[in-house]
C-alpha cells in the first residue's frame, strides 16, 4: 500500500499547469468510437485507471484500439462488429464504465458478464438495470440485478420514456446508448440537469439528439460515424488545485484548457460565492466542449449553503469543497447530496470522519454535511479508502496542517489524476 507524506507548503503554490484529460469525456470517446463505423482519433485522453478499464472492455468486445499516451485511435466496426467476449469484462473501479457499457450490451445479441473491484460490488446498479430491463434486455446479478457481477443478454429493445428519480449522467447515458438501437424513440427526463457530455459527443458522431428542458430523446436505428474528439482538461481534477490555491497562503495558480461545460462548473460558482479570487478567461470551444483558463489566488473565504440544482454540477468536487470549507469563515452547509453515499466510498462518512480527526468542526447530516470554520488542521495518518477523490482531498489537508499528514493507499488517485503529486510538487518549486 502506497503511503505519501504531504508537505506543509511554506512559500505558497505558484505556477501554471494543464490538468489531465476529462474522465467522463475520455470514457465516452472510447465507447462511442467503438460503436461507430470508421476511425475515431482521440487526443487529450485521460490515461487514468478507470479509462484504461474502458479500453480493455471494448477490446474484449473485439474492437481494435491503439493507445499512445494521451492519443487513442479506434477502428470502429459499428454495433454489429462487436463480438461476444470470451471472458468477463472487468471494469475495475469504474462506475461510468459499467453503467454505460450496460446500455451498449443490452442491444447486442450475445451474453456478457461484468465484474469490478470491491467498491463496484457495493454500488447500486438497479438504477440502470431497471430501465434497461424495461426496454427488454435480459439482465441479472446479485440481488436480482442490483449488484455485480452483472449478466447481460442483449436483444431487440423497445424505446422507453423513462423519468429518472435521480439526476445521473450515467443513468441517462446508459439508457440513451440502449435507445440508439431500440424500436422507436427513447426519452430520459431528470429532476435536475446532469452532465451532458453524451448529448454533445453523440452529435459529433452524427447522431440526432433532441434536448427539451430536462428531457433528452433519441430516435432508435441511428448509426454513429467515426469522429475526431479532442478532450479538455478535467474540471474535477482542476478543482483540487483550485482549492489548494485558494487556501494556501501566498499562492497563485493558473490552469489552462480546463473544461467549463456549464453542467460541470458548480465548483466555480461555489468558489466565487465563497469569495475566492478566481478569474475565468479565454473561454472558447474545444471540439464540442467549452474550455477556459482559470487563475486562482489565496483568498479570504466565507461559508455558504450549497444544495438543489447545483449538486449534480459539482457532485465529484464535494470532497475538495469540504476541505475548503474548514478554512472559510462561518458555516458551510452541503445538502441534497445523498448521492455522495453511493460513490466510490460513502463520501459523507469518509470525509466527515477524517476531517474530524484532523480537528475540523464538521458534522454529517442526512443528505450532506455541515462545516464551521476557520479551524487550523492538525496532522495525522489519513486514508483514501480506495477512493481517488478522498485520497486527493486528504492530501490537500497536508498542505495547510500544523503537523504532518500522511495519506495511505494513494495508488487509488491514479483512477483520475495519475500526476497529482507530481503536479503539486511543480507548484511548490
Ligand atoms: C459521471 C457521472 C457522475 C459522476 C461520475 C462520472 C459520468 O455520476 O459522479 O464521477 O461520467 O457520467 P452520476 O451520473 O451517477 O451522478
Amino acid at each position: 500500500m502506497e503511503q505519501q507524506l504531504v508537505k506543509v507548503v511554506s512559500k505558497g503554490l505558484n505556477g501554471c499547469l494543464s490538468v489531465p484529460g476529462d474522465k467522463s469525456i475520455s470514457h465516452r470517446a472510447v465507447m462511442f468510437g467503438s460503436i461507430a463505423k470508421g476511425r475515431t482519433e482521440v487526443t487529450g485522453f485521460l490515461t487514468g485507471e478507470d479509462c484504461l478499464s474502458t479500453i480493455k472492455c471494448m477490446e474484449k468486445l473485439g474492437v481494435t484500439i491503439e493507445q499512445d499516451g494521451d492519443k487513442v485511435s479506434i477502428e470502429g466496426a459499428g454495433f454489429d462488429g462487436l463480438k461476444e467476449p470470451t471472458g468477463v469484462l472487468d471494469v475495475g473501479n469504474s462506475g461510468t464504465t459499467i453503467r454505460l457499457i450496460s446500455g451498449i450490451l443490452s442491444s447486442l445479441p450475445f451474453s456478457s458478464v461484468l465484474v469490478g473491484d470491491d467498491s463496484i460490488a457495493k454500488r447500486p446498479m438497479a438504477r440502470v438495470t431497471g430501465p434497461l430491463k424495461m426496454m427488454n434486455a435480459t439482465i441479472d446479478g446479485r440481488e436480482h440485478g442490483q449488484y455485480t457481477p452483472l449478466f447481460i443478454r442483449g436483444g431487440h429493445l423497445n424505446g422507453v420514456n423513462f423519468v429518472s428519480p435521480i439526476a445521473s449522467a450515467q443513468v441517462k447515458s446508459s439508457i440513451l446508448l440502449a435507445g440508439l438501437r431500440a424500436k422507436g424513440k427513447t426519452t430520459v427526463t431528470e429532476p435536475h440537469r446532469s452532465r451532458d457530455h453524451t448529448e454533445r459527443m453523440l452529435k459529433a458522431f452524427g447522431v440526432d439528439v433532441e434536448v427539451n428542458g430536462l428531457s433528452v430523446s433519441i430516435q432508435g436505428g441511428q448509426e454513429l460515424e467515426g469522429a475526431n474528439i479532442p478532450i479538455p482538461g478535467d474540471i474535477s481534477s482542476a478543482a483540487f488545485m483550485l482549492v489548494a490555491g485558494a487556501m494556501v497562503p501566498n499562492s497563485e495558480i493558473t490552469l489552462t484548457n480546463v473544461g467549463v461545460n456549464p453542467t460541470r462548473t458548480g465548483i466555480l460558482d461555489v468558489l466565487i460565492e465563497m469569495g475566492a479570487d478566481l478569474v475565468v478567461a479565454d473561454e472558447k470551444l474545444f471540439g464540442q466542449e467549452p474550455v477556459a483558463t482559470l487563475t486562482i489566488k489565496t483568498s479570504q473565504l466565507k461559508g455558504i449553503t450549497i444544495g438543489g440544482e447545483i449538486i449534480p454540477r459539482l457532485i465529484d468536487e464535494i470532497p475538495a469543497i469540504a476541505v475548503l470549507a474548514t478554512q472559510a469563515e462561518g458555516t458551510t452547509i452541503i445538502k441534497d447530496a445523498e448521492e455522495l453515499k453511493v460513490k466510490e466510498t460513502n463520501r459523507i462518512d469518509t470525509m466527515v470522519n477524517q476531517l474530524k480527526q484532523l480537528g475540523a468542526n464538521i458534522e454529517a447530516t442526512e443528505d450532506g454535511m455541515k462545516i464551521t470554520g476557520p479551524t487550523p488542521l492538525k496532522g495525522g495518518t489519513m486514508q483514501s479508502y480506495g477512493d481517488h477523490r478522498i485520497g486527493m482531498a486528504m492530501a490537500l489537508c497536508g498542505l495547510i496542517s500544523k503537523e504532518k499528514v500522511y495519506v495511505k493507499d494513494t495508488e487509488a488517485i491514479a483512477v483520475s489524476y495519475p500526476s497529482f503529486f507530481k503536479d503539486l510538487e511543480k507548484l511548490m518549486e
